[in-house]
C-alpha cells in the first residue's frame, strides 16, 4: 500500500510557490518512483492573493500557524518564509508538535540550528535544510551521505547566486552594478533584503552550515571573515581581466594543522580555474576529501524551481526514512573551546592605487613592500583617469602570497606616505 504523507507550506513566495507547483505536478511520479503519495494539506500565506494566483484550493489556505500545526493530516512542515522572526517561532512550534520540518532558511539554521535541533531531538523529529545551501545543488546530502567516509580538508565555492549573477554581467557585459542587482531581484535570486547577498552575509550563513558539517565541529558565523561585493568597481574587474583573472565572491573553508580557516570575500582567480567559468546564478562547490581527492558540484544556486528541487528532495527523504540523523558534532551556539580558528590567513593580493604622477613615487611604494617582506609579482601603471585627477595615475600591483596582517600593515604604511589613495585591495587565489 502506498504511504500517504501530508505537507504544509509556510510562505508561498519564490521558493514556497515553486515547491507547491513541483509537489502538485509530480504527485503521480512520486507515487510511482518513491512509493509515497505526497499531498499539500495546508498553506500559510500573509497575502491570500499569492495562494489564489497559484490556484491553491481555498479550503487548504490556513489563516494562522496554530491551525496548520493542529491539522492531523500534516506530517511535514515546509518553511519558506525566511528570516528569524515568524519562521523561527513556526519551525519550533512544528517540531514541538512532532512534525518533521524542511526549511530553505540558511539564516535560521546558521543562527539557531542548535536550538531547533534540541527540540527536534526531544520529539524525535527530522530537521532538513538541503535548500538552505547552494539552491538546487545537493551539497548537504553529499556531506551527510556521500563523502562521510572522508576527512574533508577544504572546500571552496561560489555559493551565492545573486552576486555571481552581478559579477558575471559586470565582467562579460561591463554592466552596471545597481541595475544588475535589480535584475537579480526580479529573477527571484536575491534575499528579501539584498544586503544579505551583496555584503556576503548569505554566503557566510551557508559557509557556517557547510563547514560545520564538513569539519564536524561548530563553525559559528562570528568566526568567519566576511567582505561583500558592494565596493567592487568595474575598473578592478577590467584590470583583473587584463591580468588573466576573473573576479568571484568565494567562500573558502580549510581544516589545517593551525586550525579552521573560514572566509567569504571577492577573490581574483585565474581565468583557467574551474570556478572561473561558473557564471550567472550558477553555483559550484569544490571539496577535497582525504580519500576521494577532489569533487566539484555544480548547478543552479538560486531561483524558484531549482530551490524547490532541494526542498522536495528533503520532503521525499523525510517521507521515506523513519530514522532521523542529527549533527555529527556537539551542536551548540558557539565553537568548542579546544577548536582553533585562523584569522591571519595567507593570500596573494591585488591592490589598485591612485598615485601622484611624480618621480620617486614608485620607489617609495616598493620600499614599503620590501620593508614589510611582501614580494611583488607585477606592477603596472595604467592610463590616466579620464579628465578627472589629471595629476594622478592608477597603479595596479599583484603580490605573492603573504598574510592578511602583513598586507594590512603595508596598506597602512602606503597611506602614510601621502602620495595618493588606495582604491582597492582584493585577495587573489592562484
Ligand atoms: P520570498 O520573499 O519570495 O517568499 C517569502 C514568502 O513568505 C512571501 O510570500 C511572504 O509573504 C511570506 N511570508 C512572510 N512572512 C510570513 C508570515 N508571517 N506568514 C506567512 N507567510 C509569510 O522569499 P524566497 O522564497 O526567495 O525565500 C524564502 C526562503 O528561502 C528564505 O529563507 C531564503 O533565504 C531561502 N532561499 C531562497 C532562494 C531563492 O532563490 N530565492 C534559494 C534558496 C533559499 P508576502 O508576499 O506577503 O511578503
Ligand atoms: N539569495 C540567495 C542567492 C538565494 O542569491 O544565492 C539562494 O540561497
Amino acid at each position: 500500500m502506498i504511504k500517504k504523507v501530508g505537507v504544509a507550506i509556510l510562505g508561498l513566495g519564490v521558493v514556497g510557490g515553486g515547491t507547491y507547483k513541483t509537489l502538485l505536478e509530480h504527485r503521480e511520479f512520486y507515487k510511482r518512483t518513491q512509493g509515497v503519495d505526497v499531498t499539500v494539506e495546508a498553506v500559510l500565506v500573509r497575502n491570500p492573493a499569492k495562494a489564489q494566483a497559484l490556484g491553491v484550493p481555498e479550503e487548504i489556505v490556513a489563516s494562522n500557524i496554530a491551525e496548520v500545526i493542529a491539522n492531523p493530516n500534516v506530517d511535514i512542515v515546509v518553511e519558506t518564509i525566511g528570516g528569524c522572526d515568524a519562521a523561527k517561532d513556526y519551525v519550533l512550534a512544528a517540531l514541538r508538535e512532532g512534525k518533521a520540518v524542511v526549511t530553505a532558511n540558511k539564516e535560521l539554521i546558521c543562527k539557531y540550528w542548535h536550538e531547533l535541533e534540541r527540540v527536534a531531538k526531544r520529539t524525535s523529529c527530522g530537521l532538513y535544510f538541503e535548500a538552505s545551501c547552494v539552491g538546487g545543488v545537493p551539497i548537504i546530502r553529499t556531506l551527510l551521505d556521500g563523502v562521510q567516509g572522508n576527512k574533508v580538508e577544504q572546500m571552496m565555492g561560489i555559493i551565492n547566486g545573486t552576486t555571481n549573477y552581478i559579477l558575471t554581467k559586470m565582467t562579460v557585459e561591463g554592466a552596471d552594478y545597481a541595475e544588475t542587482l535589480q535584475e537579480a531581484q526580479r529573477l527571484g535570486y536575491a534575499e528579501a533584503d539584498p544586503t544579505n547577498d551583496v555584503e556576503g552575509f548569505d554566503a557566510l550563513y551557508k559557509l557556517s552550515i557547510l563547514s560545520s558539517m564538513a569539519f564536524h565541529t561548530k563553525v559559528p558565523q562570528t568566526k568567519i571573515f566576511r567582505e561583500g561585493i558592494s565596493q567592487i568597481s568595474g575598473k578592478d574587474i577590467a584590470y583583473g581581466k587584463e591580468l588573466g583573472y576573473t573576479l568571484k565572491l568565494l567562500a573558502i573553508g580549510k581544516n589545517t594543522d593551525k586550525g579552521i580557516e573560514v572566509r567569504v570575500h571577492p577573490t581574483f582567480i585565474p581565468k583557467e580555474h574551474p570556478l572561473a567559468s561558473v557564471n550567472d546564478a550558477f553555483n559550484a562547490v569544490h571539496l577535497r576529501g582525504d580519500a576521494v581527492g577532489d569533487i566539484m558540484l555544480y548547478g543552479r544556486g538560486a531561483g524558484s524551481l531549482p530551490t524547490a528541487s532541494a526542498v522536495v528532495s528533503d520532503v521525499l527523504y523525510a517521507a521515506t526514512h523513519s530514522e532521523v540523523k542529527y549533527a555529527t558534532f556537539k551542536n551548540t551556539a558557539t565553537a568548542e573551546s579546544n577548536v582553533k580558528f585562523v584569522s591571519d590567513f595567507e593570500s596573494a593580493y591585488y591592490l589598485r592605487l591612485s598615485v601622484d604622477d611624480k618621480p620617486g613615487v614608485l620607489a617609495k611604494i616598493s620600499g614599503v613592500f620590501a620593508k614589510c617582506g611582501m614580494s611583488i609579482i607585477q606592477i603596472a601603471q595604467k592610463g590616466q583617469y579620464g579628465n578627472l585627477n589629471k595629476d594622478r595615475v592608477p597603479l595596479v600591483i599583484v603580490t605573492h602570497k603573504t598574510t592578511e596582517n602583513i598586507c594590512k600593515k603595508a596598506v597602512k604604511e602606503i597611506k602614510s606616505l601621502k602620495i595618493g589613495t588606495i582604491e582597492s585591495v582584493i585577495r587573489v587565489e592562484q
